[in-house]
């Protein structure tokens, strides 16, 4: 798909790698609508692009009525929608059983799933039935793509991240029947799983946290930037072969338990 013109809704646009792709797509040419919860943020995220190519809306993604909502503004913002890339999410901890052996509560979990998991669902829905309505565009009568955020942690997830790695490895097994409902459609559906990235969700995690989790990376022998996880986006919109796949940007990590 050629980028340039196109207009990309981003959900957590307002921080991490969600930003760093509003501004990675913004650069190849697109114009960039952010769902978010922290309007701060995404208005930051707008002022970074500039407002006649972006715009957000005040969204829960876990929210049926607050996503309809917001395709509604992003509707009457830029009229339609080719690109889609969920990035919000949350990051939680918790062992199934606590130090006294008491079950994790069950809202926990809940919670996590409905953020991360049916969140991305619920948005990826709404696009793909906008999409829907597109002319099919170049050589490839593509009508969309949808990029969906997992983790390394769907594949190795760590101590006290049952929920987490639960939520993302619910959105690989996702990708694939996605990308096949989509297909007669010429609509592409991927996933990125990203390693430890340098956004605020892993910064603000504590020093010997961080140092533990950088020392089972291989090379590059540092956290990922969110600008290399808005590079990817670029090329998997760019490029129309890569269909019902999930991608590892982690530099060779693969995750202890710890
Ligand atoms: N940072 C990493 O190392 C890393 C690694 C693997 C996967 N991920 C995943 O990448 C995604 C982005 O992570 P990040 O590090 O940029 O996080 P971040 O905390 O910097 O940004 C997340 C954004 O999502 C928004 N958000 C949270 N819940 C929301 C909701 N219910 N509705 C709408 N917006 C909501 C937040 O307001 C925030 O702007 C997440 O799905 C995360 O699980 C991150």
């Amino acid at each position: 798909m050629n980028i340039n013109g196109q207009v990309a809704l981003v959900t957590g646009g307002g921080s991490g790698l969600g930003r760093a792709t509003c501004e990675q797509l913004a650069a190849a040419g697109a114009k960039v609508f952010i769902f978010d919860m922290n309007a701060a943020a995404a208005a930051e995220t707008v002022a970074n692009i500039g407002a006649e190519r972006a715009a957000f809306a005040l969204v829960n993604v876990a929210d049926e009525a607050s996503v309809q909502a917001g395709f509604e503004q992003l509707v009457a913002a830029f009229g339609a929608l080719q690109i889609c890339v969920n990035c919000a999410g949350i990051a939680t901890a918790g062992k199934i059983l606590d130090r006294d052996s008491n079950p994790l509560p069950l809202s926990e979990f809940s919670k996590t799933i409905s953020v991360n998991l049916i969140g991305s669902f619920n948005v990826a829905r709404m696009a793909a039935a906008l999409m829907a309505k597109n002319e099919a565009m170049g050589e490839a009568l593509e009508r969309g793509i949808i990029i969906n955020t997992a983790s390394v942690a769907a594949f190795e997830g760590q101590l006290g991240q049952c929920a987490y790695s639960a939520s993302k490895g619910g959105i690989v097994g996702m990708t694939l029947p996605m990308a096949r409902d989509l297909a007669k459609l010429g609509i592409r559906v991927n996933a990125i799983a990203p390693g430890i990235m340098g956004t605020p969700m892993l910064l603000a995690m504590p020093k010997n946290v961080q140092e533990g989790l950088v020392s089972n990376i291989q090379f590059p022998k540092r956290m990922g930037l969110p600008k290399e996880y808005g590079d990817l986006v670029v090329h998997l919109a760019s490029n129309s072969y890569i269909n019902g796949e999930t991608i590892r940007l982690d530099g060779a990590i693969r995750m202890q338990p710890r």
